[in-house]
């Protein structure tokens, strides 16, 4: 059953764990709008409140991922629209989302869409994905997170290449620069992406979480304050029944049945 309080999203209902949410703009290849992002972060919202949800894979098309920032909607706004503007809170919430984010990406994955892809924790293609940041062909940058992000991933000569350049690269080398984690067949992104995330739902989700934040704490600052985070949170999932749960099933040879406690 899909939810149809979203009208430019699919969001179907969870199964096992794990809530898809489909980007569906197909008359403009999911180019992002304001509005989309708003649902967007609103769809995050209910899988953030929501205790059947574990994990989520965002997805797209066939055909695209998202191919970018609305163009259209972009040229309406001037410097103070730009300085204003209202998808700022929507990356934010993207950003601080708490859950395990997986991209399942077809197709064009460009400009916003390849920022929006990079905000993913785990990214998982089509051997016909496409990942660019053209916003040099239209006189701009990146704008949400395509020049930091992107150099994070694969580093300065590619990202600098890809930025300037405006050309965008193919599933392979995404995958040799470390963008993604896994190529698939076109026809098997989603069901991979789902099967990963469903291996993830099936954990502790106070570890997950504390494992997904020490591995973002870890890109962003030095190793001692990224070890020492990591020290804490380690300290903490101590004392949590999960963590009695999952070692005793260990010791008794069977599976373990995670709480959240
Ligand atoms: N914004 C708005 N509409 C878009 C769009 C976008 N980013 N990308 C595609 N579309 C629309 C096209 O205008 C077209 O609509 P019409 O049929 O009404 O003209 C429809 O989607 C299909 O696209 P094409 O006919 O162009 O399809 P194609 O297969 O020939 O080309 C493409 C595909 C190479 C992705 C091409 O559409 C393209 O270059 N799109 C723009 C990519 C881009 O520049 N993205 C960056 C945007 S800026 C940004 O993202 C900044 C930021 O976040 C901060």
């Amino acid at each position: 059953m899909s939810n149809s309080a979203y009208e430019m999203l699919n969001v179907p209902s969870p199964v096992n764990g794990v809530q898809q949410i489909q980007l569906h703009r197909p008359e403009a290849l999911n180019a992002l709008t304001t509005a989309m992002l708003n649902e967007l972060s609103l769809a995050l919202d209910d899988a953030e409140a929501n205790e059947m949800v574990k994990v989520v894979v965002l997805t797209g098309s066939s055909r695209a991922f998202a191919a970018g920032a609305d163009v259209k909607e972009m040229a309406s706004r001037d410097m103070v629209g730009i300085l204003n503007d209202p998808r700022q809170q929507s990356w934010q919430r993207i950003t601080h989302f708490s859950k395990p984010l997986i991209a399942a990406i077809n197709g064009y994955c460009l400009g916003g869409g390849c920022e929006l892809a990079m905000h993913a924790d785990i990214l998982i293609a089509g051997t016909d994905a496409k990942f660019g940041q053209p916003e040099i062909n239209l006189g701009i940058m990146p704008g949400a997170g395509g020049t930091q992000r992107l150099v994070r991933a694969v580093g300065k000569s590619l990202a600098m290449q890809m930025v300037l350049t405006g050309q965008p690269i193919d599933a392979n080398q995404a995958k040799s620069a470390g963008l993604i984690s896994e190529i698939t067949q076109p026809e098997l992104t989603l069901t991979r992406a789902m099967d990963v995330a469903s291996l993830i739902a099936e954990k502790s989700t106070l570890a997950v979480r504390l494992a997904k934040e020490a591995v973002l704490k870890g890109m962003d600052t030095d190793l001692a304050t990224g070890l020492r985070f990591e020290r804490h949170a380690f300290t903490v999932l101590s004392g949590t029944k999960d963590r009695d749960e999952g070692i005793a099933a260990f010791l008794e040879k069977r599976k373990p049945t995670f709480t959240g406690q």
